[in-house]
């Protein structure tokens, strides 16, 4: 059966797994409208995500740009209502944990169209992260949760879910080894480094843009001190709301060993991470793509939604360098590969047409 399929995205990270879900969804003869809340507007943070990764342009674009949570979600929803209306898909499909992702589910399941959650399941117990908000409220205002993980799976599981969840895989994983085929055979262009990092040197990539280490001018403080205190180059690739909370903080970025850039498109920042000695983050695409890329990473978090990363030493939570002492946090971050085998736990790369399939046999006709 062919299905008719609403996305809904508009922050970086819905991009990414977009491009997946596009391909997949035009090879298998469906029907595929992208609305683009506008939650990213930013180049950086959105067009280079479309022609990097040849997505189509977005057939709607929302235009809603940044907020408070309540003011963003709300706007998000009140355009959505006649675009949906107007469409009525078989599956509205959304996408992650972030404010667009909530808005899109809200509006959908009001209107009674059928709503799909991509990347349900995820939790990280922290009731803070307005992603954690956004995960819950949409995972169970869904009526099917596609699960990338069989931890993912156990928490829908208990929370009553089960029956409206499948696994899939993820399809990060999809588009990642896909985009580090293309840098290892030279087709992807350059890395785009900022300007002081030489590649050929060893160097850690760094992204920080999480409300819990940026909002707080202490917090942030102590996390750049952190990452100027190093022993290797790092490349601080930094996102909008970093550079703006530094500055009102009257916070210096670069400084030290840090040296800032600007946000990669997708294949550039998979070409870094392949480059360099290992990661250095708060972000969760970015966790896993450390770790499928075979570069460890130190998260800045006191969780993750991504346990299996932090098998064998892949990944470590390092919430607060200064507790560690100088030379153990150097000694942690920038630690070399371990030789424990990494397993497959978010799937074989071909999880977008597993999520397809599931659209077409399980929509309601
Ligand atoms: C959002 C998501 C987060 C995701 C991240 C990926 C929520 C609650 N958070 O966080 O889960 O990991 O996207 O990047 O939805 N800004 C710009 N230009 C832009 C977009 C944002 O300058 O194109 C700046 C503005 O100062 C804005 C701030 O960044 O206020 C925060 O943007 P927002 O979309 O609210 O959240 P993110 O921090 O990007």
């Amino acid at each position: 059966m062919n299905v008719k399929v609403l996305s809904i995205v508009g922050a970086r990270p819905q991009l990414v797994k977009l491009a997946p879900i596009a391909a997949a969804l035009a090879s298998q003869d469906h029907r595929h409208v992208i609305v683009h809340t506008g939650q990213h507007y930013d180049a950086d943070l959105s067009d280079v995500f479309f022609s990097g990764l040849g997505i189509p342009d977005p057939d709607v674009h929302l235009g809603v740009g940044s907020g408070s949570h309540g003011v963003q979600t709300g706007a998000v929803m009140s355009a959505l209502d006649p675009i949906l209306e107007r469409e009525r898909p078989d599956w509205v499909l959304v996408y992650g944990d972030t404010n667009s992702t909530l808005a899109g589910a809200v509006s959908a399941v009001k209107l009674h169209l059928p709503v799909a959650h991509l990347e349900a399941g995820l939790r990280s117990f922290n009731r803070r992260m307005p992603e954690e908000h956004n995960r819950v409220l949409t995972d169970h205002a869904a009526d099917l949760l596609l699960a990338p993980t069989e931890e993912a799976m156990r928490h829908l599981a208990a929370e009553g879910l089960a029956e409206r969840s499948v696994r899939t895989g993820d399809v990060m994983v999809d588009v990642c080894l896909r985009m580090r085929d293309s840098v290892l055979a030279g087709t992807a262009g350059a890395p785009g480094l900022p300007e002081g990092i030489d590649p050929d040197q060893p160097y850690m990539v760094a992204t920080l843009h999480r409300a819990e280490n940026t909002d707080d001018a202490a917090r942030l403080g102590l996390l750049t001190d952190s990452l100027a205190d190093l022993p290797v180059p790092v490349a601080l690739l930094a996102h909008p709301r970093l550079v703006a909370r530094a500055e009102a903080h009257g916070i210096k970025l670069e400084r030290g060993a840090v040296r800032v850039g600007r946000p990669l498109p997708y294949a550039g920042m998979v070409a870094a991470v392949l480059g360099s000695q290992g990661v250095i983050t708060d972000s969760g695409g970015l966790q896993k793509e450390a770790f499928l890329l075979e570069r460890p990473c130190t998260t800045l978090r006191t969780e993750t939604e991504w346990p299996e990363t932090l098998a064998g030493g892949w990944n470590a939570l390092v919430p607060d360098p200064g507790e560690l002492g100088a030379s153990q946090w150097a000694a942690t971050a920038t630690r070399p590969a371990p030789d424990a085998p990494r397993g497959t736990p978010y799937g074989d790369g071909r999880a977008a047409e597993t999520v397809a399939a599931v659209l077409a046999e399980r929509a309601r006709g």
